[in-house]
């Protein structure tokens, strides 16, 4: 197998990793494009670097487009007169439709999928749907790829892929900001900087298992650590009366609503 990943940050990178780690690919196998020199050295570890869409892209079985949605308009009149008909073409850019992408690359087999962060160390998941069926084989290295980047999992419907965006793909952030915030709070209260962190990190950690485990809903979870009068409760009334189930609820609906606007 033959792979392009045009746009190696975060994402490009993360995947590139993935499949040399897994063995998916060869590194003379893997053509990494890049835009700028500053990564080369990097990059050159897992595959071949090029900073151009070359002829060696008609010789791949999938390219992977892991530039910003931004820059997508730029670079697809290149790609399109280099792609071939079979070449799958996946696309991890939020926003950007099946029908954009089939249209700018005059292309069929195309592939919209949407990863998050944790992707970069195995752990994350990736929901994706497909402009036209894909044959066999297709579909299987698809499945393949993105499941060496945590778990992979097929819509019918396209335009759930907003609504996943506003929740996996950007979800690690909220995670993040709700961490960051923790341990500042705690670190106000008069705790050291390293407790404050190894007591919110390993909180979070400790709740995600006990939630995978107990076999009880959030809401009962919630109920079983909150006792009348006691701390939770007080912690709750606060939380309660600033909304934060709207507020979330809001920045969610916002990030989803982003994300269909980025395909217009
Ligand atoms: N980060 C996430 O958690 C996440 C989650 C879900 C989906 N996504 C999607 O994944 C995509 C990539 O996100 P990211 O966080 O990896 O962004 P990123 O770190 O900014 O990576 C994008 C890369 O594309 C390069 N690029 C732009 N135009 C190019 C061109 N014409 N040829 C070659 N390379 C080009 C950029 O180069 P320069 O460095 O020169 O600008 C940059 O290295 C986005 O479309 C985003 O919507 C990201």
């Amino acid at each position: 197998m033959k792979i392009t990943i045009l746009g190696c940050g975060n994402m490009g990178t993360a995947y590139a990793r993935s499949f040399r780690k897994y063995g998916l690919v060869r590194s003379e196998d893997l053509l990494l494009v890049i835009r700028g020199e500053g990564r080369r050295a990097q990059l050159e570890q897992l595959g071949q670097v090029s900073t151009a869409i070359g002829s060696d892209l008609g010789e791949c079985d999938l390219i992977i487009l892991g530039v910003k949605p931004q820059d997508f308009s730029a670079l697809a009149p290149n790609l399109c007169a280099m792609l071939r008909p079979g070449q799958v073409v996946l696309s991890i850019m939020a926003g950007i439709t099946l029908e954009r992408l089939r249209k700018e690359l005059k292309h069929d087999t195309v592939v919209r999928a949407m990863p998050n962060a944790p992707a970069q160390i195995g752990m994350g998941i990736t929901a994706y749907a497909t402009g036209m069926e894909l044959n066999m084989r297709q579909t299987l290295m698809v499945e393949q790829l993105l499941n060496c980047t945590g778990r992979a999992m097929h819509l019918a419907d396209e335009a759930l892929l907003d609504p996943v965006t506003a929740l996996s793909g950007s979800g690690p952030a909220y995670f993040f900001e709700i961490v960051r915030t923790m341990v500042a709070t705690g670190v106000e209260l008069g705790l050291a900087p390293h407790v404050a962190s190894a007591l919110v990190k390993q909180t979070m950690l400790g709740s995600y298992h006990l939630m995978e485990h107990a076999d009880r809903t959030p809401e009962e979870l919630i109920k079983a650590v909150m006792s009348k009068g006691g701390t939770t409760e007080a912690a709750f009334k606060v939380l309660d009366k600033e909304d934060l189930a709207g507020t979330l609820k809001r920045a969610i609906t916002a990030a989803s609503l982003r994300a269909s606007e980025l395909g217009q």
